[in-house]
C-alpha cells in the first residue's frame, strides 16, 4: 500500500544546459505514475527545472528557512517554494547538519513551518560512522526522530523519512540491504509506538547513501524500504533504473 518513492537530490550540481539534458533522459525513461518521483534541484534553478519537468515528476527544494519572510539574506521560505509551484522540500540533510551546522531544533522549526505552509517534507536522518561503530545507531536516529515528532504533529501524510547513514553518503559504501532494513524496521516500530499503527503502515521510509542502479534492486526488496534518496546517481541516466527498482 505504500507507493514507492524515489527522490533525486542534485545537491549543488547542474547548469541550465545540463538540467535540460538530464530532464530529457528522465522524461523518456520514467513514464506513468507507478512510482512517485521527485527531484531536488538548487534553488536558483527551481523555476527553470519546473518548466521542463513532465507531470509525473515533482519538484523539490533542497532547503528553506523557518519563517515566511524578512531580513534573512540568502534564504528562501516555504511560501516562496509554494508560490513557485514546487510541492516538496528536503530538510535535515546530513550536509545541512554537518557542513552548515544545522541543529535538530532548527530542522524541527523548518519542518513545522514548511508543513504549516502546505509543503511536503523529505525529512533526513542518519548516524555517522563513529556513532555506528559505538553501537549508537538506534539512539542517534531515534533522537533525530524525537526532535521531528512535535514538528510533524498530525501531518505525517505530508512527510517522507529518508534514512541516510552519513558513512554511506558519497562514499560508494552503500549500506547492505540487511543493514538498511534493520534501521528501517527500528524506525517503523518507533512510528507504531510513538505515533500510531496507521502512520507506521502508511509512512514511506526511504534509504539514501551511494544508491546505484546496481544496488537498488536488492535494497528495494526489503520489507521496510519504500524507496530511495539518491545523490550522485540522480545526475545520471541510471536514475531511471533506480526509479524502476521497486516495480
Ligand atoms: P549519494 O547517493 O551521492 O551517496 O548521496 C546520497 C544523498 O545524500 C542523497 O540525499
Amino acid at each position: 500500500p505504500r507507493k514507492f518513492f524515489v527522490g533525486g537530490n542534485w545537491k549543488m550540481n547542474g547548469s541550465k544546459k545540463e538540467i535540460e539534458a538530464l530532464v530529457d533522459v528522465l522524461k523518456k525513461g520514467i513514464t506513468g505514475d507507478a512510482v512517485e518521483v521527485v527531484v531536488g534541484c538548487p534553488s536558483i534553478y527551481l523555476q527553470h527545472t519546473l518548466c521542463l519537468l513532465p507531470s509525473n515528476i515533482a519538484l523539490s527544494a533542497q532547503n528553506c528557512y523557518k519563517v515566511a519572510k524578512g531580513a534573512f539574506t540568502g534564504e528562501i521560505s516555504p511560501a516562496m517554494i509554494k508560490d513557485l509551484g514546487a510541492p516538496w522540500v528536503i530538510l535535515g540533510h546530513s550536509e545541512r547538519r554537518n557542513v552548515f551546522g544545522e541543529s535538530d531544533q532548527l530542522i524541527a522549526d523548518k519542518t513545522a513551518h514548511s508543513l504549516s505552509e502546505g509543503l511536503r517534507v523529505i525529512a533526513c536522518i542518519g548516524e555517522k560512522l563513529e556513532e555506528r561503530e559505538a553501537n549508537k545507531t538506534e539512539e542517534v536516529v531515534l533522537c533525530q526522530m524525537n526532535a521531528l515528532k512535535p514538528a510533524i504533529g498530525s501531518n505525517w501524510d505530508k512527510v517522507v523519512i529518508a534514512y541516510e547513514p552519513v558513512w554511506a553518503i558519497g562514499t560508494g559504501k552503500t549500506a547492505t540491504p540487511e543493514q538498511a532494513q534493520e534501521v528501517h524496521c527500528i524506525l517503523r516500530k518507533w512510528l507504531k509506538e510513538e505515533v500510531s499503527g496507521a502512520v507506521s503502515e502508511s509512512t514511506r521510509i526511504i534509504y539514501g547513501g551511494s544508491v546505484t542502479g546496481a544496488t537498488a534492486k536488492d535494497l528495494a526488496k526489503q520489507p521496510d524500504i519504500d524507496g530511495f534518496l539518491v545523490g550522485g546517481a540522480s545526475l545520471k541516466p541510471e536514475f531511471v533504473d533506480i526509479c524502476k527498482a521497486g516495480l
